[in-house]
């Protein structure tokens, strides 16, 4: 099979809000394009619900230095905190940017930009748009990247990186559409490829989210950091894990057990609902292991009839609906069954506050790649996230690797692109065909054997499935590894925080079959590490 080429001065690869919003900085400039294996406005940022973080101080007073404390408390003190300065300082100019790009976020009488609380945020600091908050800002991206002519190439499946000597060079690409595979030759490369919820069984995650930068990036030799940290939301629908926005809670909604307590009061009687997703998924979960769960079953209750119809009309219209559509259930008079459901991953490929993608991990940059939003550590979110945070981070840190990838443009040549690129991707095609060959001649009673090019689903879920598996183990592997509880990751073996051997983020190298890891200090500026009380 040969192989068409492209030639770009900057790749970006995902069309999420991380990798609009680097587009949007680099169109203007240089000639980019953005490769998205869904089409764009399908892209996961759109299923965020609840709000993007700044504090602005309009529903009450705040302060930088206040939501800066916030996102390291909440991270368990694993979040690199010149990094967080960064995110926290930045994020009154990306919401001004937003009004400005047409985003019609909720307003107070007043007129100004309504703010809503979230969990783990000592002030109301969401600013939304009902619960669609994130499909609206990603539709406005692509609006703009539109008015800027960036160049889309929908539904092609990045299937590797080209590195040589250090040197990003491009990437191979299969077109979904078409079939047939794409040589993309760039000066730059940024990813913002999303998460990989769906390692899952139970995840709010689409379909798309299969880990895939981050497998291109292990495959490629750089380090996997803090990949144990995977964020559990503590009100996913019940058997489905579809989102049910923490806005509901931020909008005043309770969580009940099987004797109608408001079972918070227990485990963090200080926030009681709106305490950080690490201490509500776990305090769920005893709830059910301690058979509180409803009618002794895995799930709890969100109970928001208290609000009333015309407020859940107006501020969360879409539990209403996800929940009548999926569970038949009338959120107006009944409770809704919830479950924890992964949601996050606070881990990635590792970069610095440029979001300059680092081979070992610590300093030694990959030349011409970027990193931004889920894919990527920078780190923000140490151990666990904050709602909120990440419509904020992907879209800051996106245009930090754009602006960094314009800057590296100006004095940077087309490195040669090697001239075997495409085979590793080829020889990778020719052996999922071969195995799903072999695997349907197993069944082939009742599947028929696909071996063509144009959307055969079959090689591209074959290809996702091996990268979910790589990372599957490294998950695991990096969760034994980490001897303490913090954040996100508990161990009932561990459970206490352990600063003196665990304040200190892993690195998860793949050589073959084998994982090694590495560690790197966390950042500490402002906030020694303290005991973490809600
Ligand atoms: O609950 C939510 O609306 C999700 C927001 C987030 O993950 O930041």
């Amino acid at each position: 099979m040969k192989a068409t080429r492209h030639q770009y001065d900057v790749l970006v690869v995902g069309a999420g809000l991380a990798g609009l919003r680097a587009a949007l900085e680099v169109a203007p400039v240089s000639k980019a394009c953005v490769l998205t294996k869904v089409y764009p406005s399908r892209s996961h940022s759109g299923a965020a619900q609840g709000g993007i973080a700044a504090a602005l101080g309009n529903a009450s007073p705040d302060s930088l230095e206040e939501h800066i404390f916030d996102t390291v408390k909440g991270s368990d003190y694993l979040g690199d905190q010149d990094a967080i300065e960064i995110l926290i300082s930045e994020a009154p100019e990306i919401i001004y940017e937003y009004e400005h790009f047409g985003v019609p976020f909720d307003r107070m009488a007043d007129g100004r930009l309504a703010q809503r609380p979230f969990g783990g945020h000592s002030r109301p600091r969401a600013v939304y748009c009902m619960d669609y908050t994130g499909h609206v800002l990603l539709h406005t991206l692509y609006e703009q990247c539109i008015k800027q002519d960036v160049k889309f190439f929908s539904e092609f499946y990045t299937m590797s990186l080209i590195i040589r000597d250090g040197v990003c060079r491009g990437v191979v690409a299969w077109d979904q559409q078409k079939g047939g595979l794409h040589v993309f030759h760039a000066k730059a490369v940024i990813l913002g490829t999303g998460g990989y919820g769906r390692a899952y069984k139970i995840t709010t995650n689409a379909l798309a989210n299969t880990g895939d930068g981050l497998a291109l990036a292990s495959r490629a030799g750089i380090p996997i950091e803090d990949i144990e940290f995977v964020q559990f939301h503590p009100t996913g629908l019940y058997k489905q894990g579809i989102l049910l926005s923490e806005g509901a809670r931020g909008e005043g909604a309770y969580l009940t057990n099987n004797l109608g307590q408001r079972f918070m009061e227990k485990y963090a009687p200080g926030k009681m609902e709106l305490a950080p997703r690490d201490v509500i998924s776990r305090s769920i979960q005893t709830e059910v292991d301690e058979g509180r769960g409803i009618n002794g079953q895995d799930y709890v209750y969100l109970d928001i009839r208290h609000l009333g119809e015309q407020k859940i009309l107006e501020r969360i219209p879409q539990i209403k609906d996800l929940a009548q559509k999926y569970l038949g259930v009338d959120c107006v008079t009944a409770p809704v069954p919830i479950q924890p459901t992964a949601h996050y991953s606070m881990g990635g490929i590792p970069t610095n506050n440029d979001a300059e993608v680092l081979l070992d991990g610590k300093d030694k940059k990959v030349v011409g790649l970027y990193a931004a939003g889920e894919c990527a550590c920078v780190s923000v979110h140490g151990g666990n996230r904050l709602g909120t945070n990440s419509l904020l981070e992907a879209t800051l840190y996106g245009r930090r690797a754009g602006r960094s990838a314009v800057k590296f443009l100006r004095d940077a040549v087309l490195a040669p692109l090697p001239e075997d690129a495409p085979d590793a991707s080829l020889k990778r095609i020719d052996e999922i065909q071969e195995k799903i060959r072999t695997l349907k001649e197993r069944y082939q009673k009742i599947r028929a054997i696909d071996r063509n090019s144009i959307f055969n689903l079959d090689l591209i879920e074959a290809i996702e499935l091996g990268n979910v598996l790589g990372f599957a183990e490294m998950i695991v592997a990096g969760a034994i590894n980490r001897k303490e509880s913090r954040g996100a990751h508990f161990r009932k073996d561990f459970p206490k925080r352990d600063d003196v051997n665990w304040l200190k983020h892993t690195l998860v190298y793949r050589d073959g079959d084998v994982l090694r890891f590495d560690y790197k200090p966390v950042r500490i500026t402002r906030y020694q590490p303290q005991e973490r009380k809600y």
